[in-house]
């Protein structure tokens, strides 16, 4: 066989638009993520709306193996907070990630087991390393899709009920201004 032949799988770097293998999208919407917004109901408006796509390679999963994929988070507020992804720590709570910023602007919210939360600012070409133990949040602050590659053992697995009160942080639009604020019970 003629190596030249074979193609790798591709990233476009500037749209995170992923190419050349067997792919999986998952799209989640408006209506599913009336749990974690502060208004709710405001969901139930617009319920088949995406708010969020991952696409991943289908690649073999196991012990050692790692996943990549890319989520394409979408702009958009409901009442006063940008679309955010739902959020989760690993079932393996070890294991962590790497996500690396491709377009748009945002912040990656993350929470320890301790309920310490943190933010990094999200573009192109931003790198973020989560710990192990640590849950995470993308968050779209910008008015354009943010993309994010992420990168992760296939072994993690996602935990999405372990933060009963939520995050601790929240990232909302004031005065035409992005705000992070503590909440109370996150
Ligand atoms: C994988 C990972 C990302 C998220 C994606 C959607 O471990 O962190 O691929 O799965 O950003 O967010 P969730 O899974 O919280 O709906
Ligand atoms: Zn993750």
């Amino acid at each position: 066989m003629n190596d030249l032949l074979i193609q790798p799988f591709q990233l476009a770097w500037a749209t995170g638009a992923l190419s050349h293998g067997p792919l999986i999208r998952k799209t989640t919407l408006l209506g599913d993520l009336s749990a974690i917004f502060t208004d709710g109901d405001a969901t139930q408006l617009f319920p088949d709306r995406p708010a969020y796509a991952v696409d991943m390679f289908d690649t073999p999963g196991g012990e050692g193996e790692l996943y990549v994929g890319v989520t394409h988070l979408y702009p958009g507020k409901v009442g006063n907070e940008y679309f955010m992804t739902r959020g989760h720590f690993h079932q393996r709570r070890e294991q962590g990630e790497v996500y690396f910023g491709l377009q748009g602007e945002g912040q990656l919210l993350m929470q320890n087991q301790q309920g310490q939360a943190w933010t990094e600012p999200v573009f192109a070409g931003s790198v973020h390393i989560i710990p192990g133990y640590t849950a995470h949040r993308l968050i779209n602050t910008g008015s354009q899709t943010l993309s994010a590659l992420a990168v992760w053992p296939s072994t993690a697995g996602h935990d999405y009920t372990s933060l009963p009160h939520g995050f601790a942080l929240r990232v909302i639009e004031e005065a035409g201004k992005v705000r992070i604020m503590a909440v109370k019970h996150g």
